[in-house]
């Protein structure tokens, strides 16, 4: 029998894990399910004998590949497949796909949330300031980005989007305004909402010189990876720009440093952007039929490694 683990270590939502389980049993698979794992080792066991795995943050790297001698397809429920090492699945002959787009609609609505939160001064009481007739900036106009400018624009803020990997004409045929670089996003926002992958060209790319370029009492949201930050860069640029705030949904290597600055800065205590019932099922029910189709009928479609 075809075996397909689901293994995160931050769960989906119960009817998440029920309609992947109807999926995997319908096609005449069986579902085995690691939650709230703590140790790699729970892992390397729980993948030994399975023809494929759900995953979310989850780490598969080569030893992971190395104990699961049957793996044939690896899905990432979500986005971001930075924590799939692409080039072992490949010499392992596994297949890695995400599923684009499935709790974008999520981590777009964490973004309007932080950023109310924010402006309210985390709802300390004192006058804070409204998000209506605001600059917002996106950086990189992917599924995320496109649903925070819709909702944003049902703010009522002003929307411009960079994306180098995204023509202008598809950003402007959206509403948006198209930003012609990332320096001019930075510069002429009041807000800037990063949704770029951690790849070898972002990581890090978000330093001091350009945050620098910050209109005064600007914002800084990330959803997206703390690796696109220069951490040590944004502290030292914050302890000397005192109107500038960062709030991100991805807690920071440097957390208790980025702590200092009371009031300009806010991180979830987990990555809560796509933690609903919702994205859960959309993703964890795309990745289940991609399985499926994978398996029953060799469908490639959102495969990344190729
Ligand atoms: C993604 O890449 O899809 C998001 O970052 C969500 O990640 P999560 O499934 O670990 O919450």
């Amino acid at each position: 029998m075809v075996k397909v683990l689901v293994a995160t270590e931050k769960p989906f939502a119960a009817p998440a894990v029920a309609g992947i389980k109807e999926i995997i049993e319908g096609a005449g698979f069986g579902m085995l399910l690691l939650e709230k794992y703590t140790e790699k080792a729970q892992l390397l066991a729980a993948v030994a004998d399975v023809d494929a795995i759900i995953i979310r943050s989850d780490k598969i790297d080569a030893e992971v590949m190395d104990a699961a001698k049957n793996l044939k397809i690896v899905v990432r429920a979500g986005a971001g497949y930075d924590n799939v090492d692409l080039e072992a699945a490949t010499a392992h002959n596994v297949v890695v796909m995400n599923t684009p787009g499935q709790n974008a609609n999520a981590v777009a609505e964490l973004v309007l949330g932080m950023l109310v939160f924010a402006v309210r001064n985390f709802y300390n009481g004192k006058a804070g300031s409204e998000l209506k007739g605001k600059k917002l900036g996106i950086l990189a106009f992917g599924n995320v980005g496109r649903n925070v400018a819709r909702i944003a624009q049902g703010f009522g803020m002003e929307v411009s989007a960079f994306d180098a990997y995204c023509s202008a004409e598809s950003i402007e045929a959206a509403g948006v305004h198209a930003a012609a670089s990332q320096a001019e996003l930075f510069a002429e926002n009041d807000i800037v909402s990063l949704h770029i992958p951690a790849t070898p060209e972002t990581k890090q790319s978000i330093n001091k010189a350009l945050v620098n370029t910050m209109k005064k009492g600007a914002i800084l949201i990330n959803t997206a990876r703390k690796e696109v930050i220069n951490e040590p860069e944004l502290i030292a640029l914050m302890a000397e720009r005192t109107d500038l705030k960062y709030i991100t949904d991805i807690k920071p290597d440097a957390d208790a440093e980025f702590a200092q600055f009371e009031g300009r800065y806010f991180s979830t205590p987990k990555k809560m952007g796509a933690q609903t019932a919702e994205a859960n099922t959309n993703a964890g029910i795309a990745a289940a039929n991609q399985i499926v189709g994978f398996i029953k009928d060799g469908i490639t479609k959102f495969q990344v490694n190729k």
